[in-house]
Formats: C-alpha cells, sequence, structure tokens
C-alpha cells in the first residue's frame, strides 16, 4: 500500500481564521479529513502532521524516510527561507510535492522564490485547499509506470 504524509507548516494550524480572503475558509483539520477520504478511496494511507517549528517538520521528514512513500508537504513561509528543510528533502530521498493554498507568485515578491522547489518533484499554488488535492494527485502519478 502507497503510505503518503501530508505536513503542514507554520500558521496552517489556524486556517478558516487566518486571513480567509487568502487562504479561504476550510480549516485544517476539515483539509486533513477530505485528503484523507481522496486518499482511502484510493487505496493510499494518509497521515497527517502539522507544526509551527522548523526543526519539527526536518524531524516529520526524517521520520517519514522509514515508512512514507512520499511527501504532500506546504511549508508556508519556510518555503522562502529555510536552507535547513531543503536539506531535509534533498537528504530524505523522498518524492515532496510542495503545495501553497495562496498564488506565492501573485503576492509579494519574496513569495515567488521557494529554496524548496527546486529539491521538489514540483510545485502546486493558488488553487485554495484544492492545492493539496492535485498535489496529492500529482505525487500518486509520480509512483505510477
Ligand atoms: C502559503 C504561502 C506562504 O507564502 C505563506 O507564508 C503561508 C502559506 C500558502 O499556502 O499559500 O504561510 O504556504
Amino acid at each position: 500500500m502507497t503510505k503518503i504524509l501530508l505536513l503542514h507548516g507554520p500558521n496552517l494550524n489556524l486556517l478558516g481564521a487566518r486571513e480567509p480572503e487568502i487562504y479561504g475558509a476550510v480549516t485544517l483539520d476539515e483539509i486533513n479529513r477530505r485528503l484523507t477520504a481522496f486518499a482511502e478511496a484510493r487505496g493510499v494511507e494518509l497521515r497527517t502532521a502539522q507544526s509551527n517549528s522548523e526543526g519539527a517538520l526536518i524531524d516529520a521528514l526524517q521520520q517519514a524516510m522509514v515508512w512514507a512513500d512520499g511527501v504532500v508537504f506546504n511549508p508556508g513561509a519556510y518555503t522562502h527561507t529555510s536552507v535547513a528543510l531543503r536539506d531535509a528533502i534533498a537528504g530524505s530521498g523522498l518524492r515532496v510535492v510542495e503545495v501553497h493554498l495562496s498564488n506565492v507568485h501573485a503576492r509579494e515578491s519574496f513569495r515567488a522564490k521557494s529554496l524548496l522547489a527546486p529539491v521538489c518533484a514540483g510545485q502546486i499554488s493558488g488553487f485554495g485547499w484544492r492545492s493539496y488535492r492535485l498535489g496529492l494527485e500529482a505525487l500518486l502519478g509520480e509512483f505510477e509506470e
């Protein structure tokens, strides 16, 4: 059975309440529920995690090396700053898809730069909570022949 980690970075625990005009009204729990149902329908095991801490996100990626086939990851603001997360992704050997609710290329210029995208399989940005579903679909496609 394919096993995927759905990993959320800083401030995403506040989804639903946080700047809903940018990030939408759907809560993180609801996104996790929708993605879990989507995964289950495809016979995929999905585990979910969120942390506001860079180190905890690195720990989650390192732990995923022993059980997961891939990761759908919204790194939040660490996307734009974290060499440590980039190294963690590159060093893990895991297939990772970077996702963003908002279109990071249509906002402040500092959001257009991702330190992580070059070591990810790809990036999906701008489709609200559906970015996660598109990201999972893209990741599962990576495992097909
Ligand atoms: C985000 C985009 C980031 O720039 C921002 O810091 C976030 C959320 C998104 O999902 O659109 O926290 O990753």
